[in-house]
């Protein structure tokens, strides 16, 4: 027996038995994760006390989840997602300056190649929901307007589905575009009110919610991904506060910052001017990127 190895198992040694094993490993990244996982798995397992039957249920939830996984749709990130790991997995990583916007989770409805649209266009293809034009800035942790920032957004329709989960019902593209803000870093365009909608719940995940007695809703949301040289990339959604699931949303994607206010507009001259028929909502919302290696505050 090596000097690291530390003979045989048992109950008590569970966890230097097995991190023993791995003395040998190359990476020490690899090492060091696996040491703390084996720790804390180790710890729940000897307090649940699981019966043989009950680790045989947790395999097969874990086997379907993997079973559901196909080229759109992540079952395992969904998991992560309502476990809380992705918001902390963001929150380690997106760590912001004092004053710089929040981020939030990606979610998995982006996609990568939205054209870019000139400044006020309408990305409402499906003519469903009611109108709303959202406007702001996107400025430095010093209010200094960011000339040549791209924002991307994305959002689910009325009927609270993504373009490419009904590909072939909503046009493509629906409710998405890139605006490239001038010098004065300002941003607007029209687009609809968003809606709460369920996260896919067909799968494990969604059996998992409802047996822990949990909805499956994200409150109504636009997603954001705002890039500018010089500055870091920010990934955020804003919120409308006055949604039923705001303080539960299924994946804790919710943050007081990123609470935006939705104000409804009754005066026809102004919707003319934004071509709608009626009433519409308002949002104005401003962005403060950080200076990619500002300091953290
Ligand atoms: C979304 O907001 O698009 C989303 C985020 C996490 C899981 C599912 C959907
Ligand atoms: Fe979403």
């Amino acid at each position: 027996m090596e000097a690291h190895e530390k003979g045989f198992f048992t109950e008590e040694d569970s966890v230097a038995v097995v991190t023993g094993r791995n003395e040998n490993a190359k990476d020490e990244r690899l090492k060091q994760v696996m040491e703390v996982i084996t720790r804390k798995l180790h710890e729940a397992v000897k307090e649940i006390e699981p019966t043989q039957d009950e680790w045989m249920q947790a395999i097969l939830f874990l086997t379907r989840t993997g079973q559901m996984c196909n080229e759109w749709r992540q079952e395992f990130i969904l998991l992560s997602d309502v476990l809380g790991v992705s918001m902390l997995v963001d929150a380690i990583n997106n760590r912001k300056p004092s004053g710089a916007s929040e981020s939030t989770v990606l979610g998995p409805f982006h996609v990568a190649d939205a054209p870019e649209l000139p400044m006020g266009t309408n990305i409402c293809l499906d003519q469903k929901g009611e109108d709303m034009v959202i406007e702001g800035r996107i400025v430095d942790t010093d209010g200094r307007p960011i000339a040549n920032a791209l924002l991307d957004v994305w959002q689910a329709n009325d009927e609270g589905f993504y373009d490419v989960q009904q590909k072939g019902i909503q046009p493509d593209f629906n409710l998405r575009g890139v605006f490239r803000t001038g010098p004065d870093g300002r941003y607007w365009f029209r687009a609809v009110k968003p809606k709460y909608y369920p996260i896919p719940d067909d799968g494990p995940v969604g059996k998992l919610l409802k047996a822990l007695g949990r909805h499956p809703n994200r409150p109504a949301h636009l997603h954001y991904i705002i890039k500018a040289d010089g500055f870091e990339t920010l990934t955020t959604h804003i919120f409308d506060p006055d949604d039923p699931y705001i303080n539960s949303d299924a994946v804790f994607g919710v943050k007081k910052s990123l609470l935006a206010e939705f104000r409804r507009i009754d005066d026809p001259d102004r919707a003319r001017a934004y071509d709608f028929d009626g009433d519409f909502w308002h949002v104005q919302y401003d962005f403060v990127l950080a200076r990619l290696g500002e300091k953290r505050g």
